[in-house]
């Protein structure tokens, strides 16, 4: 079905056609005016590649290693709370896409499914992503599961003290359609019905979810319309991260920093690597977008932790130029929820596929043979990127 996607945008298409409105513009909407969602791909414009001419290529090799683990490909599949909405049992689709691809997977806390069945579903690293929803007992919990479950690693996002302001959601009904109020939802419900196909699969998968992984003392499973007033009590400080650090003997990487000052207090509370990430636009609009910041992480301490990003990346040049910067690796977030929503399992698998192809051709082209070689002598940047009040930025 998603066979003949060419590219990211196509795999979009699919996606719109396939769901309701409500769960589109989830995927796809960004906070406030979207600018920081806009200018997430924009910026990428900004990069353009300087090719080695006159030299062969005969193999390329994809692999790289994060925080002592090993992938097969230079990206990662970002933590996407609700995927269970877009398709049947998603996040199990979605894990077991990634591992198959060689690839690695990122869990959020906010799943509808149990985080073991979704480690059990791939072959391959699966990460687990903390929200302090619930309080410090709750997350605890889920912690030590995802430690016995097998997740090699956590990924604690910092950039949620409270839910973006989504405005497409609350124009399509999202909080009245979640109330699971009949009156409440009845103006909204059209929506549903104009894709029975999605409503079928979604009424066969048990309707509205609960998180499984979010197990609140006395009430079992955390239940979907609690999850605003949850994110905004969990706000995730230094003092809880080293807290984690306590907890959690294997990496730790913290998502959604922006800055070099940030990227330091991460490490000096105990974190292995940083992800520069500003949400995919959806938290505080009007940030940078996350290439953009890219250079002031990496130089504030890419010798001293991992540092990944995403944000933007719909294409293979894409992740090529976000490596030439000095990042060990990128998530894609969008790019495959796209073709979850499109086509579960195979059009996750499409998406990965699109990228991979797009990574082979854009080395070849470039004249370099392993994403280990990349290096900013392959880009050009602008000019205003390479120097910053009290910050020296090397190009
Ligand atoms: C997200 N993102 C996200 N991040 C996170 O740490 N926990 C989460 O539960 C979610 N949920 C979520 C839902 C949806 C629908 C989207 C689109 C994104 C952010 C995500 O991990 C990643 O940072 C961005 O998606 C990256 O930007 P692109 O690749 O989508 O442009």
């Amino acid at each position: 079905m998603t066979k003949g996607a060419v590219d990211i945008g196509d795999l979009r298409r699919l996606a719109r056609r396939r769901v309701p409105r409500v769960v589109f513009d989830y995927i796809d909407g960004g906070a406030d005016a979207e600018r920081t969602l806009r200018a997430n791909c924009d910026v990428f414009d900004a990069v353009t590649l300087r090719p080695r001419t006159g030299v062969a290529v005969p193999s390329i090799d994809l692999r790289t290693t994060i925080v002592g683990q090993s992938f097969g490909l230079p990206f990662l599949l970002a933590p996407i709370g609700s995927s269970r909405m877009f398709y049947p049992r998603a996040e199990v689709h979605a894990s077991a896409a990634a591992g198959a691809a060689g690839t690695g997977y990122i869990l959020s806390t906010l799943s509808g499914c149990a985080l073991e069945e979704v480690k059990a579903a791939t072959p391959g690293p699966a990460w687990y992503q903390v929200y302090l929803v619930g309080g410090r007992e709750v997350a605890e919990r889920a912690i030590l599961r995802a430690k016995a479950a097998g997740f090699s690693a956590l990924v604690v996002t910092v950039d949620t003290p409270v839910a973006g302001m989504r405005e497409r959601d609350l124009r399509n009904g999202t909080s009245a359609l979640l109330s699971g109020n009949p009156i409440a939802m009845l103006p909204h419900l059209s929506q549903l019905l104009a894709r029975p196909r999605w409503l079928a699969g979604f009424l066969r998968d048990g309707g509205l979810m609960e998180f499984p992984n979010v197990v609140l003392p006395g009430s079992g499973a955390m239940k979907y319309e609690s999850v605003g007033p949850a994110l905004a009590q969990s706000v995730v400080t230094w003092a809880d991260l080293r807290w984690i650090r306590e907890l959690w003997p294997g990496p730790i990487l913290v998502k959604g920093i922006l800055t070099g000052d940030d990227a330091r207090r991460a490490a000096d509370a105990g974190a292995d690597g940083v992800i520069v990430s500003n949400h995919g636009g959806r938290q505080l609009d009007g940030v940078a977008p996350s290439l953009r910041a890219v250079p002031e992480v990496v130089d504030a301490c890419g010798d001293r932790m991992a540092v990944l990003m995403d944000g933007g990346i719909r294409r293979g040049s894409d992740i090529v130029k976000a490596l030439c910067l000095g990042v060990g690796g990128v998530l894609i977030g969008r790019a495959y929820a796209y073709g979850l929503a499109a086509a579960g399992r195979e059009g996750v698998t499409r998406a990965i596929e699109i990228l991979r192809a797009d990574l082979v051709r854009t080395l070849a082209l470039l004249g370099v043979g392993s994403v280990a070689a990349l290096d900013r002598s392959l880009v050009e940047v602008p000019a205003e990127w390479t120097s910053r009040a009290g910050v020296s930025v090397r190009v």
